[in-house]
């Protein structure tokens, strides 16, 4: 298998964090002079954008996580989901900004924004820094976005496959989705030659 599997990169390192950089000036701009923004990161995906972000910012943040899931593994069409870890943070009156790595359908987003706007911040945004906009069943609002991505499955800069995959610096595309299903590992050994095999 090894050295059998082709990597695709849709976006390099290079671009994702000079992109990245680019989010963290415009987001502190907006921020400025107020009180800290509460930078809500949906786990898990969000991880590793939302560390960059923070160190891309040049203002003082707050963050704190949240956890959701689906009911059902009908997510993805049904919307459905319940909060698995809540914030710790009282959100009333404070400037909010959910960061996300990815939009697909805009399910996912549209119940967080309707969830923590009920609990009265001053104010909600949204950063993501993918956006699968042909793919959108309900409009949600984007404030910023780092980059529109085609219709593929994508992997790497905090999205998995099977819970793997998180931690590769670039964004790779997955064009053969049937065989990753089939072999959730094939791309351990192109990417981590030294890494032990199972
Ligand atoms: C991803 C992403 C969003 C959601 C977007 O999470 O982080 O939360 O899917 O999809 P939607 O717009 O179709 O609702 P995922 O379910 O992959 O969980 P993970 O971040 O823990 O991997």
């Amino acid at each position: 298998m090894k050295g059998a599997v082709d990597l695709d990169i849709l976006i390099p390192e290079a671009k994702l964090s000079a992109r990245v950089l680019e989010l963290g000036s415009e987001i502190s701009h907006v921020f400025r002079g107020g009180e800290p923004p509460v930078m809500v990161c949906v786990l898990k995906g969000s991880v590793v954008f939302l560390a960059d972000l923070v160190r891309a910012m040049d203002i003082d943040v707050n963050v704190d996580f949240m956890s959701i899931s689906s009911y059902s593994e009908s997510r993805s069409s049904s919307g459905v989901v319940r909060i698995v870890k809540d914030l710790e943070t009282d959100l009333t009156g404070r400037d909010v900004l959910i960061v996300e790595d990815i939009v697909d359908t805009g399910l996912t987003l549209h119940y967080l924004r309707r969830t923590l706007s009920a609990r009265d911040p001053a104010s909600l945004r949204t950063v993501t820094l993918l956006d699968k906009a042909v793919r959108r069943i309900i409009p949600v609002e984007l404030e910023w976005s780092g980059f529109e991505i085609p219709d593929t499955f994508v992997l790497g800069y905090g999205l998995d496959h099977e819970g793997l995959y998180r931690n590769v610096s670039d964004l790779i595309v997955v064009p053969d989705i049937a065989h990753l299903v089939a072999e959730p590992r094939m791309y351990v050994a192109p990417l981590w030659p030294n890494a032990a095999p199972t």
